[in-house]
């Protein structure tokens, strides 16, 4: 897959590396952004040569810094601005991989840049990382799922705590508040992601995909329904 503008896609030894590129406007997520990630999520999901998945943000400053204001103020009023961005379950497909997904996290990392990372599995991010949800100073809410995924991902009153006062939030507070897993230096940044993907890819591609599985599905569900997706799976991976 080629001839992306804001975003990067490769696949080596069997891991996909995503890689956000606009870093002349800090990795912002615009429409052209949208359409590429739902094609290569898509193509992601639909890989089973993929056995680990990478994302990341181009240049120095920022993994992401939110929507794209420029785009999102010209359009006609924020409610149809807000529906074409829902046009596309861009959220809805990165939630469904089925691959472990692992993004590693660095400078700016605002708005849809948190909601991304919270579309991922396993939170790698450096020491100048800064967190922060700008929505209210705006006057709208999360769109990309963040009011959902963020406090499933942390706590219900962390969740609050960033998403209705937007302050920033650095990694010694991130790691603190579960944000993230690791924090590292800045140089070290992509050698962990890339060893979770290294570690991960030694074992059984579908006994990982059912353990992510049965974590992610079942943590919506009753511990009883849960449960029984997890005896599921588990006789599933034994009967192949
Ligand atoms: N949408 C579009 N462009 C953006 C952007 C965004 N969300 N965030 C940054 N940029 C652009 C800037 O306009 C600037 O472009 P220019 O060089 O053509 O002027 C470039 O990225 C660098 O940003 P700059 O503001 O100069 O960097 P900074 O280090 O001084 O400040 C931020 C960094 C992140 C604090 C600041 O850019 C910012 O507040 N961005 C908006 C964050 C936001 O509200 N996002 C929406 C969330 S819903």
């Amino acid at each position: 897959m080629s001839g992306f503008k804001t975003i990067i896609y490769e696949i080596k030894d069997g891991t996909a590396y995503l890689t956000l590129n606009r870093p002349q406007a800090l990795n912002a997520y615009n429409i052209r952004m949208r359409d590429e990630l739902y094609q290569v999520l898509q193509a992601i999901k639909a890989d089973s040569d993929v056995k680990a998945v990478i994302v990341s943000g181009a240049g120095e400053k920022a993994f992401c810094a939110g929507a794209d204001l420029s785009e999102f103020l010209t359009a006609p009023s924020p409610v149809i601005a807000r529906q074409v961005r829902w046009e596309r379950d861009v959220w809805g497909i990165f939630l469904s991989i089925p691959q472990p997904v692992i993004v590693a996290l660095h400078g700016y990392v605002l708005g849809d840049g948190v909601e991304i990372a919270m579309c991922c599995d396993i939170r790698v991010a450096s020491e100048n990382v800064q967190f922060g949800t700008p929505e209210m100073g705006l006057g709208i809410i999360t769109a990309a799922g963040g009011s959902q995924t963020l406090p499933r991902t942390i706590n219900r009153s962390y969740a609050l705590d960033m998403l209705l006062t937007g302050r920033w939030v650095k990694a010694e507070e991130a790691l603190k508040m579960k944000l993230v897993n690791r924090v590292v230096p800045m140089s070290e940044l992509m050698p962990a992601a890339e060893s979770y993907a290294s570690r991960i890819k030694e074992f059984d591609p579908v006994a990982v995909r059912y353990a992510k599985q049965a974590i992610t599905r079942g943590l919506d569900l009753s511990l009883e329904q849960g449960l029984e997706i997890e005896a599921y799976l588990g006789k599933r991976l034994i009967a192949r």
